[in-house]
């Protein structure tokens, strides 16, 4: 079994962690996290499917209430599709499932009308958060119950690239609309891809009061502006901007946001009403 340290500096990217021992398998796991984006052409055992949704469902969620769904694709040609409308990313093509998760406030209303209420709390933005967060917490269930079965996985936010072309493509009800995509399958062995440094700790932990510090906080940029370029350059990836140049161009324009600046108007039109 990995160590602690050994698996913090994987994870920070640097030799200085504040960890010892032996890290157990849970741990182990998710400090190991990385994306794949290279899957085999190999079946998933029957039953994972299920089993992977059994552990999203053991996530938290709210007032158990559980305003989410999750829509799972295997067809190759609806796959291809989805792929599509991804930013058409291959690798949604190679990963035997792909899965959608919903904010699913239809469930809900249903239940309002069945009990004859008004519901007129899931006319409110609170809702629409309170579904993004349980499906969230859910999905990373299933992301790690996935990696705890030798499988690798990749987010897809680019399925927010055309939310009306995907709820479509889904036939998704009215109050249920797709957050984001998870692709799951057996990784390629011959991908030399590897743990992805984060932030340091001190960046991201605010004990007790938040203190704002700029000059630290252009230290901690500076670090892992570096962190990642050595990472990169182990990877022999060249040329890949600092994070600091890659964040400030994410959010640079309205372009940069890839067509999801329609979302506040596609989610009224889908019946989340955000008041
Ligand atoms: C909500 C979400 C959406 C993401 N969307 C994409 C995507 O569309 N395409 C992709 O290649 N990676 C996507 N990712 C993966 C991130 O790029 C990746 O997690 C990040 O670069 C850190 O790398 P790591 O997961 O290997 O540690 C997404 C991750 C999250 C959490």
């Amino acid at each position: 079994m990995a160590s602690i340290s050994d698996l913090l500096k994987a994870r920070y990217g640097c030799d200085e962690t504040h960890g010892s021992g032996a890290a157990n398998p849970t741990l182990e796991t998710l400090l190991q996290h990385k994306s794949v984006r290279n899957f085999i052409p190999q079946a998933l055992e029957p039953g994972t499917l299920e089993i992977l949704v059994a552990a999203g469902q053991s996530a938290a969620t709210s007032s158990n209430l559980q305003t989410w769904s999750v829509l799972s694709v295997e067809d190759p040609s609806r796959k291809d599709k989805a792929a599509f409308l991804c930013g058409d990313q291959n690798f949604i093509r190679q990963a035997p499932l792909f899965l959608v998760f919903c904010a699913d406030l239809s469930r809900l209303t249903r239940v309002s009308q069945q009990r004859q209420t008004a519901g007129v709390g899931l006319e409110y933005t609170e809702m629409f958060l309170m579904a993004s967060i349980d499906a969230s917490l859910a999905a990373q269930n299933v992301s790690i119950a996935a990696e705890s079965l030798g499988l690798g996985i990749c987010y897809v936010g680019a399925l927010r690239n055309n939310p009306r072309e995907v709820a479509e493509l889904f036939h998704f009800p009215d109050r249920v609309i797709g957050l984001f995509g998870l692709a799951i399958g057996w990784p390629d062995p011959a991908d030399t891809a590897s743990v992805k440094p984060r932030l340091g700790l001190d960046e991201v932990l605010h004990r007790e009061i938040w203190v704002d510090d700029s000059g630290k906080q252009a230290n901690n940029f500076k670090s892992y502006d570096n962190a990642l370029a050595s990472f990169n350059s182990g990877q022999k990836r060249e040329g890949i901007p600092s994070w600091t140049e890659r964040c400030a161009r994410r959010v640079a324009t309205v372009e940069s946001l890839s067509g999801r600046h329609i979302w506040n108007q596609v989610l009224q039109e889908r019946g989340f009403d955000l008041k």
